[in-house]
């Protein structure tokens, strides 16, 4: 089975290309390197030569010559698309780059994948669709408010694609991460804590890098277990998985199909804070500063719909999320920076 993977130098694309890798699937990769790293792409060229081919390219490009000439040749099976900026802050302050990077890049691969023939499709979606849910745990068909440019940008591709599969031209699986962290078993592909992330495990990285002197927690007067924001954090092996899942269902599937990808479990700030410090032994400082603009209190999954219909659950609890996020730094202190 060959797999294209858009996005497969980045943190949960390149997780997803590297155990494919390893369980035997062929992988066309794309990336721009706007925000993937090299070092990945390096590492599966060496390592699965007869498997892995990479493309570099703009997908907001509408050229995209070097894959539409590499899918004249090829058949693809299943197209993973990972491909995205993913920064909320970065998002309201850019909101076009937004739209042409993930929305105007997602409508130029369809056109490609329906002139090829490619008509599976996985989308890399996200929670931020839901924006601020007074409901929790978080169902599927709970309403769609997104509070940010970036959630915009989920939602318009999400639509994209549901209309795109109501035209028979795509069987489209659209997965909604709640919270991804911590590092793929093999620690070869990890999330960077090096160019300054606002994501909360990577800012705690960088305070035991001591890259940072204190992390700031944001807001410790939501209406919480404790104060501080409550999430869904999933450990990045279990998400990959719930991608693999999600080949299988579409092979015979029909249609569009959305599941949520969390554990249903949700954890705060500063418990995520004590089981780094507990697991890993590292004292992260911190102290307390004013809300984040744009967060909300609480965001955790109901994911009983991808349990039943993907057989899919998380396995892996708080503790491995933390120990494996930071032993792949450590690991890998040489060639991260
Ligand atoms: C963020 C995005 C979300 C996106 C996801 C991608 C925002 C508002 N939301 O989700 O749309 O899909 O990343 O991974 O950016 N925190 C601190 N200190 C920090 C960093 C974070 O206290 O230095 C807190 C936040 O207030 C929040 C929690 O940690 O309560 C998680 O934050 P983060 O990792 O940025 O994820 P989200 O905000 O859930």
């Amino acid at each position: 089975m060959r797999i294209l993977v858009t996005g497969c130098a980045g943190y949960i694309g390149g997780t997803f290309t590297f155990e494919a890798l390893k369980r035997g699937f062929k992988v066309i990769g794309i990336d721009s390197f706007i925000n993937g790293k090299k070092n990945n792409i390096k590492f599966f060229l060496e390592n699965y030569r007869e498997s892995f081919k990479f493309i570099e390219e703009d997908l907001s490009d509408y050229k995209a010559e070097k894959l539409k000439k590499e899918l004249d040749s090829i058949k693809i099976d299943v197209a993973v698309h990972c491909a995205g900026l993913k920064s909320v802050d970065e998002s309201e302050k850019e909101p076009l780059l937004y739209w042409k990077n993930n929305v105007d890049s997602t409508i130029n691969l369809l056109n490609i994948l329906s002139n090829s023939n490619v008509r599976k499709v996985i989308f890399s979606s996200s929670a931020t669709v839901y924006g601020d849910s007074d409901i929790h745990p978080i169902l599927e068909d709970f309403g769609i408010e997104p509070v940010s440019t970036y959630g915009s940008t989920k939602v318009a591709i999400e639509q994209m694609l549901k209309d795109s599969s109501r035209s028979k031209k795509f069987d489209v699986v659209s997965l909604r991460y709640f919270n991804p962290v911590g590092s793929h078993k093999e620690m070869k592909v990890y999330e960077s804590p090096y160019s300054m992330p606002n994501n909360l495990m990577p800012r705690i990285i960088r305070v035991a890098l001591k890259l940072d002197q204190k992390l700031q927690i944001y807001g410790t007067d939501y209406d919480t277990r404790d104060g501080t924001g409550e999430r869904d954090y999933i450990h990045i092996d279990d998400l990959v998985e719930g991608h693999f899942k999600a080949v299988e269902y579409i092979k015979d599937f029909k249609g569009y199909e959305v599941f949520n990808l969390g554990t249903g479990t949700s954890i705060t700030v500063k418990e995520i804070i004590s089981c780094f410090e507990e697991v890993n032994g590292i004292k992260i400082s911190h102290e307390y500063a004013d809300r984040r603009p744009g967060d909300i209190a609480k965001c955790y999954a109901d994911p009983s719909k991808a349990n039943n219909l993907l057989g899919w659950s998380a396995q892996k609890n708080l503790e491995d999320m933390c120990r494996d996020a930071w032993k792949a730094i450590k690991n890998n202190l040489n060639d991260a920076k």
